[in-house]
């Protein structure tokens, strides 16, 4: 056969791509120096007496100071939800209970645009997600459970759901604002009260929410707030007076709480790491599919537990999807994430930019072909490139090992069945996508994929109403909808 040898030629990029600079404001945000811990209703000195410092990943720069909790304070803290939960919650008709979620959904919309510029600021991500997605979703959680208060009667027909009592809750610093909202509203509109713990480096938009809390008028001890890192997430887990953890974060940390809850009557719910498979069909509309694998991998910096880090492509169409994805890339903003053009922003962390690097050097010595783009990056703070490995192996460690930054493991496939093998020849087993023209090969596919999240010829969508969780290594229990209910309920049968 002759050899075609006519090349696309290549888009060239200088320049063309150079938006005026378009950053939000933060002359409206109120930062304070210093951040006690919010227990009882109050803002509180640590016993501790120590503070930690949240820095701005993009320049560096200290935001505030935040009160590490100890042993002592997380004791205080649940201390108060366990009397807040026996005095007033567990007696206030459910109705009631309802009607300060639902205000506290509507404060959190009208101080939206404050919680996007400090979540952007202490986190590292891109205004634009921070604005239209974390802040959003995290006020549509609280109207969603709100809802429920009312109605749990109805949520588990025929068996009389009781309330667990104090729920101590650990989250990570990907979403900060968001994992809150997942956490904190349907424990409280099942009944219980909560002691939550921010992650060390995200803290500010949860310190920000327990002032919204105060204005709400929530009663004293119903939703604790206790910043500080692993150790005070580990007082947390193993303190008697929890009557469940819900965590999201690493499998690592979620092996050892399952350790520390084993033998007690704890019940928890672990929402773990994820490696997911995005599957491209010869058949599926490419230029969407392309824009799917951009959202998939790159969206909040590669920092998702959801993230399509492991790009599958059929054998027919790999060579264009590749190059139009590469292309796309190129197009791609890395910087300022207040800036409103910004489409990727900073890596949270040098601990986790140190990780990232180190696995773009085992993707290399492991033979992987590394492309990334050629933006230029700022000075200060940390940053990596959009970044993907072609010429992997299913045995490579950036195919088998979540990576949680902006770095996408590619291979490809000839048939469903081969794609499903590799696609579940994993660890992890929490989400995945399908892009493809054919109804059938969907169902096909994603009835026989073991992940907990499959969307079909989309990516990351979220909503309150739906369930979100994984098998394996990516944890157990549902968030979201019913399902995140029913984990704050103890169900008499
Ligand atoms: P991590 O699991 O250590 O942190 C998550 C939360 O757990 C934080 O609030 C942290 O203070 C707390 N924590 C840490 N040690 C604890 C302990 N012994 N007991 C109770 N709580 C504890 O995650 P880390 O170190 O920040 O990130 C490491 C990797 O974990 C990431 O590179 C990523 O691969 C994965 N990860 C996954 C997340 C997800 O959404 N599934 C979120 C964050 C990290
Ligand atoms: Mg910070």
């Amino acid at each position: 056969m002759k050899k075609n040898k006519t090349t696309t030629p290549k888009l060239k990029f200088s320049g063309k791509w150079d938006y005026a600079a378009a950053p939000e404001s933060k002359d409206h945000i109120q930062l304070n120096e210093k951040y006690d811990l919010f227990i009882n209703g109050k803002f509180t000195a640590p016993e501790s007496g120590k503070y930690f410092e949240s820095i701005n990943p993009a320049n560096e720069k200290v935001l505030s100071k935040v009160a590490d909790a100890n042993a002592a304070d997380v004791d205080k803290a649940v201390r108060a939800a366990r009397n807040a939960y026996d005095k007033t919650w567990s007696k206030m008709p459910a109705k009631e209970r309802g009607k300060y979620i639902f205000r506290i959904a509507r404060a959190m919309q009208e101080r939206a645009r404050e919680l996007a510029v400090i979540e952007s600021m202490d986190g590292g991500k891109a205004i634009r997600e921070s604005r239209d997605v974390d802040v959003p979703l995290a006020a549509a959680h609280f109207f969603y459970y709100a809802g429920w208060a009312d109605k749990i009667d109805y949520a588990v027909p025929g068996i009389k759901a009781k309330a667990l009592g104090v729920a101590g809750q650990i989250i990570p610093w990907n979403f900060p604002l968001l994992m809150a909202a997942w956490k904190i509203a349907p424990a409280l509109a099942a009944g219980n009260t909560v002691v939550l713990k921010p992650a060390e480096t995200t803290p500010l938009t949860a310190l920000k929410l327990a002032e919204i809390i105060q204005e709400a008028d929530l009663p004293p001890g119903v939703v604790n707030i206790v910043t500080g890192a692993g150790a005070t997430g580990a007082a947390l887990v193993n303190h008697s007076g929890i009557d469940k953890i819900a965590f999201t974060g690493s499998t690592e940390v979620g092996k050892m709480i399952q350790k520390a809850v084993a033998g007690t009557n704890k019940k928890y719910t672990l929402e773990l790491g994820g490696k997911a498979a995005n599957i491209i069909f010869e058949d599926a509309a490419i230029d969407q599919a392309v824009e799917g694998i951009i959202n998939g991998i790159f969206f909040n910096q590669g920092h998702v537990c959801c993230a399509g880090s492991r790009l599958f492509v059929q054998e027919g169409v790999a060579k264009t999807v590749i190059r139009k994805l590469k292309d796309r890339m190129e197009t791609l903003i890395v910087g300022d994430p207040l800036d409103k053009n910004t489409d990727i922003g900073a890596i949270n962390s040098k601990m986790q930019l140190d990780k990232i690097k180190q696995f773009v050097k085992i993707g290399i010595n492991e033979g992987g072909e590394c492309f990334q783009t050629s933006c230029s990056l700022p000075s200060k703070g940390y940053w990596f490139r959009p970044t993907i490995f072609t010429n992997v192996s299913q045995s490579s460690r950036i195919v088998q090992e979540e990576i949680f930054g902006p770095v996408l493991a590619v291979q490809t496939f000839r048939t469903v069945e081969e794609v499903i093998e590799k696609a579940n020849n994993i660890p992890y087993g929490l989400s995945g996508g399908v892009w493809t023209d054919k109804g059938s090969k969907i169902f096909k596919v994603t009835s026989q994929l073991r992940a907990g999240v499959i969307w079909a010829n989309t990516y990351n969508k979220f909503d309150p109403t739906s369930p979100f969780g994984g098998y394996k290594e990516s944890g157990m229990g549902r968030e979201g909808g019913l399902h995140g209910l029913t984990p704050y309920l103890s169900l008499e049968y």
